[in-house]
């Protein structure tokens, strides 16, 4: 036997892996992923809830649409689980995909045998229930993320921050497209560029979306005091600012 036989699939491994490499510099690392298990009923491992819940989570990937949004729900009575996934609106369908198939898995593992669960990760959110969550505008269950780096001085930050958030208030609520989001960056003198990014969920109104982005922003000051980025999660919306650039301005451009 040629001892060169194992060498193309040596090399193939090589490339595997390199492969593999290169997907995964996708994620930033440490991947953000923030997820909240409530505590409103248990299913079991072998009933129909379970059942109606892995098919609804394995359909998400493959069924989720262009605008990067995905709501559907099965199972009936006590055994229906209701689900809502949305990706962030500057992702390519395919990263939309990649990130879904992800939070899906990451959520399973996070929160086993928990009726109601919502994951929030770098880039989508997957929530879902066995009461009506469709159409419904939710401000909780809530969280948040923040940088332990502050900004030297809150006040003028504040200013400039707020300036930006407005701005982009009603363009997110209020925009024609099926992405309910804005996102754009504010030159800041004292100080660095602010990027924010603000999403809603599209099933739901825009004075909904309106109200919950408010929320958002007035909270930034509660949770997060002075850091200079800030993530506030809720399941009807999401709100980030950060002082580097995190989002692909192209896509945002072409979209809104
Ligand atoms: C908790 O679950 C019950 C029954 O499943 C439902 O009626 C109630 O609205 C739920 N509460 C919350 C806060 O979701
Ligand atoms: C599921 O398992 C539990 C405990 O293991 C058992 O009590 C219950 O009858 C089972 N249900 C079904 C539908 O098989
Ligand atoms: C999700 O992606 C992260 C980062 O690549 C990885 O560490 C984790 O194992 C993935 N989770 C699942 C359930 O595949
Ligand atoms: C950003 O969006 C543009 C336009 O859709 C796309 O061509 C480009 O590949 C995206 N960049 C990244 C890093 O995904």
């Amino acid at each position: 036997m040629s001892s060169w036989k194992w060498l193309p699939n040596f090399i193939f491994q090589i490339c595997l892996i390199n492969h593999v490499a290169i997907v995964k510099s996708q994620f930033p690392t440490p991947i953000f992923i923030h997820f909240k298990c409530q505590n409103n009923g248990s299913y079991t491992s072998n009933g129909t809830y379970k059942k109606n819940l892995d098919a609804l989570l394995s359909s998400v990937s493959p069924n989720i649409d262009a605008n990067g949004f995905y709501k559907a729900f099965k199972g009936e009575n006590s055994d229906r689980v209701n689900l809502i996934a949305l990706c962030r609106a500057d992702l390519q369908p395919y990263q939309c995909r990649d990130y879904v198939k992800n939070a899906t898995a990451e959520i399973l593992k996070k929160c086993p045998y928990k009726k109601q669960a919502i994951i929030w990760h770098e880039f989508c959110m997957v929530q879902y229930s066995d009461v009506a969550i469709f159409g419904k505008v939710a401000y909780s269950p809530f969280d948040w993320g923040y940088s332990k780096e502050n900004v030297p001085d809150e006040h003028k930050f504040y200013h400039e921050l707020y300036i930006l958030l407005d701005s982009l208030h009603n363009q997110a609520a209020y925009n024609r497209s099926p992405k309910k989001f804005a996102a754009a960056s504010r030159a800041n003198p004292d100080y660095r560029t602010i990027y924010a990014f603000l999403q809603c969920t599209p099933d739901i109104t825009p004075q909904d979306c309106g109200d919950c982005l408010s929320r958002s922003a007035l909270e930034i000051q509660h949770c997060c005091r002075a850091a200079r980025g800030v993530r506030i999660l809720r399941p009807s919306c999401y709100l980030r600012f950060e002082t580097d650039p995190f989002y692909n301005e192209t896509m945002v451009e072409t979209v809104l």
